[in-house]
């Protein structure tokens, strides 16, 4: 089956994915907008105007809800997008998926804990940079007692429940990170009210608790800025790369990012990446990385992500960091 992302597949065989494997079991409005798209020759011809990598139903979905698209059944939102579309395009048009999910940093936690700091952390793909923060958040992992920042419990607290027989890595003592920088085609700017309105759009409209956070991580961030490069993750990684501290453990690291890019840039990427001192931590769906074997014998969610520390997977994990499955070892 294509991905929603997959620029190359018909538009109604994107919403029908998107549908069945994002959406479903995420959210109920998506799932049921997407299907409802799929199945309808007016709406997806009006979503054929735009060009085949604008057609992404995160993309459509979400700028139609900053232009207040309301909340509720198909044909509904059917009829609204009719009589917005030409407002709808131009947001499209003019903004790109750059969803940036603080909560990931549940997912990346366990292994920075393993990897002896002090860390300098390297997020290619870090839209705003909220998970260029994983210091100071507090979390909550299932069994665990809470894990707080240095400065006491933090404004964001990560709940996210462990699955499966393995126990997790879960650390006692937050990671030393002595520096932060991302890379991102289009680093948005937390403290810009536009930019912070559109990445709350990209919020998929159940989803209030992440609503929540994402204001109170962007707070965060607001006051201790990320150093975010604009460009092509694989034209700015070296120079960054070569940036950062000596004395500290490179990490480079990323989310929900390659499926954006073609199958010989990410080739090139995973090079690069390899050639670099430190460590490469990658949680990516199944399939955007080949090299990386998937664990299949380890249960998993079909919309789990595949979390790799150095190309190996170590743990299934969901997109939006509620939960983890640890692997046993290979
Ligand atoms: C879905 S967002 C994920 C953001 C963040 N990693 C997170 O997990 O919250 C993907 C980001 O990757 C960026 N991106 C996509 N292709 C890129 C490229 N070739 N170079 C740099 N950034 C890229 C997008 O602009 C977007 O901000």
């Amino acid at each position: 089956m294509s991905t929603s992302t997959d620029a190359s597949a018909p538009t109604a065989e994107r919403y029908r994915a998107f549908a069945e494997v994002e959406a479903h079991g995420m959210s109920a409005t998506y799932e049921a907008w997407a299907a409802g798209v799929a199945a309808d020759a007016t709406a997806l011809a009006l979503i054929d105007e735009l060009p085949p990598q604008k057609r992404q139903p995160n993309l459509v979905f979400s700028a139609a809800r900053l232009l207040g698209a309301p909340i509720g059944d198909y044909p509904v939102f059917a009829a609204w997008l009719a009589e917005h579309w030409s407002e709808v395009r131009g947001v499209a048009l003019n903004h790109a998926t750059q969803t940036n999910e603080a909560a990931r940093c549940a997912l990346h936690l366990p292994v920075l804990g393993g990897i002896e700091g002090p860390i300098a952390l390297l997020e290619v793909g870090a839209s705003a940079g909220l998970c260029l923060y994983p210091d100071q958040y507090s979390y909550h992992y299932s069994g665990h007692p809470r894990l707080d920042p240095a400065a006491g419990q933090s404004t964001v607290v990560l709940d996210c429940s462990l699955r499966g027989d393995v126990p997790a890595p879960v650390p006692s003592a937050m990671p030393e990170v002595v520096w932060r920088a991302g890379i991102d085609l289009n680093p948005l700017d937390v403290r810009k009210p536009a930019d912070v309105a559109w990445l709350d759009a990209l919020v998929w409209p159940e989803h209030d608790d992440r609503r929540a956070r994402l204001r109170a991580a962007a707070e965060i961030a607001a006051n201790m800025p990320p150093r975010l490069v604009s460009g092509d993750l694989n034209e700015q990684l070296a120079a960054l790369a070569a940036s950062a501290p000596s004395d500290a453990t490179l990490v480079v690291f990323h989310t929900a990012v390659l499926m954006y890019l073609d199958e010989a840039a990410r080739d090139v990427f995973v090079q690069q990446v390899g050639a670099l001192p430190g460590h490469w931590l990658s949680v990516e769906g199944r399939g955007v990385l080949g090299g990386i074997r998937v664990r299949d014998d380890v249960p998993n969610e079909s919309s789990d992500l595949v979390l790799a520390l150095d190309g190996v997977q170590r743990a299934w994990a969901h997109p939006h960091g509620r939960a983890l499955t640890w692997a046993p070892n290979p």
